[in-house]
């Protein structure tokens, strides 16, 4: 099997997808600033997985994608080694609504200019295999639910101009190369739960901008109550619709891509990857209260500026694709949601994702 760089690896998405590549025999190459994660994550990554952290299966660098020269060395190292980088998942980059709003510099910076130092130093080393973390935000109002990925492409706020931004460039590399990139953009709907073992999950820093983290850290006694962002949608219980895919089937859709990519001639995958089921916010709060067997205080608000009351994947063409669709339904996602936070009330604990 073979060598993998794995950028953002530590964190929510990336911890679980590194367990299940693992698990495929592939080796890693975790790269992580730790600005939102925890280096215990990867820890657990290491037990889940039954490898040693720091070994030839699972190995961590310490770095900033936006360091193109820490990228240039760490895939130089490689190559001496005689196992160079095969493929990059590239999870590495900042993902809240509102802080991009504050600071779209900043977001423009790591999310673009870091895939832009990324991909430099994968075209000096002859390396051209490529899964980006997209998102479903790039679809801002959607115009028709369920979306398919020929729907319009209308960011409503700087971090889906920079998903977008990086898919664009992303085109552009390839059409200059076609023979060589094999890229999938992955457009992720809302992203939940956690590893049945509850081992690792999602350990946001500070307020959670998120539901899901939300209702668990109701749930474990670390929050009073949700606040539930209008009640008067055009929806059945008047709340808003998301299509929540358990993390875990999410991390099964990267195998499932990479795999794709190194098999097929090279090209450019573009797939959303969601249930293509909706839920509302009082369906995920009532699902988690069943789950964790108390109930969680939640209060109905005005509506916040930004949402849409519905998106909803059509997942059709990553199964056709990818013969990949979710397994999990909205029960096992707050199951194991629940199993990660009653296990772990402040997270991982000490370090900068517990704040
Ligand atoms: N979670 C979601 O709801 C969601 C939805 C759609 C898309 N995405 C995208 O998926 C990717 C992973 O999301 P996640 O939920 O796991 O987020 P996360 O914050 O848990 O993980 C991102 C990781 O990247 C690291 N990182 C950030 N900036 C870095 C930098 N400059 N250099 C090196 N490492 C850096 C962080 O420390 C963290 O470990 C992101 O690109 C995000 O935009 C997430």
């Amino acid at each position: 099997m073979s060598q993998l760089l794995i950028t953002g690896g530590a964190g929510f998405i990336g911890s679980h997808t590194c367990v299940i590549l693992l698990d495929a025999g592939h080796d890693l190459i975790v790269l992580d600033d730790f600005s939102n994660s925890s280096a215990e994550a990867l820890v657990r990554v290491a037990e889940l997985a039954g490898v040693e952290l720091g070994s030839k299966r699972l190995s961590l660098q310490r770095a900033d994608i936006r360091q193109t020269s820490a990228l240039e060395q760490l895939f130089a190292a490689a190559q001496s080694r005689g196992c160079p980088i095969e493929a990059v998942v590239h999870f590495a980059g900042l993902k809240a609504v509102g802080e991009s709003v504050q600071n779209p510099l900043h977001y423009w910076d790591v999310n673009v200019g870091g895939t832009v130092s990324l991909v430099k130093a994968m075209q000096e080393f002859g390396c051209r295999t490529l899964v980006f973390s997209s998102s479903a935000t790039l679809y801002g109002y959607p115009d028709e639910v369920p979306i398919k990925e020929g729907a319009p492409i209308q960011p409503i706020n700087p971090y889906g101009h920079t998903k977008a931004a990086v898919e664009r460039l992303l085109n552009d590399l390839a059409a200059s190369a076609p023979e060589q990139w094999r890229i999938a953009c992955l457009r992720y709907f809302n992203p939940v739960g956690a590893h049945p073992s509850g081992r690792i999950g999602e350990d946001p820093l500070g307020r959670p901008n998120n539901l899901f983290p939300f209702v668990s850290q109701v749930a474990v006694g670390r929050r009073p109550e949700i606040e539930v962002f209008g009640g008067d949608w055009p929806t059945a219980d008047g709340t808003c619709i998301r299509d929540y895919i358990h993390v875990m089937d999410l991390a099964e859709g990267h195998r499932a891509a990479l795999s794709t990519l190194l098999q097929e001639p090279p090209q450019v995958l573009t797939l959303n990857l969601g249930s293509g089921h909706g839920a509302s916010v009082l369906d995920v709060i009532q699902a988690f209260e069943t789950a964790c067997g108390r109930p969680i205080p939640h209060s109905i608000q005005q509506r916040r500026p930004g949402d849409a009351a519905i998106t909803v994947a059509d997942p059709a063409a990553a199964k056709e694709r990818l013969g990949w669709s979710t397994r999990r339904n909205l029960h096992d996602i707050c199951r194991d949601g629940w199993a990660w936070q009653s296990a772990n009330p402040s997270g991982y604990g000490p370090g900068p994702a517990s704040a």
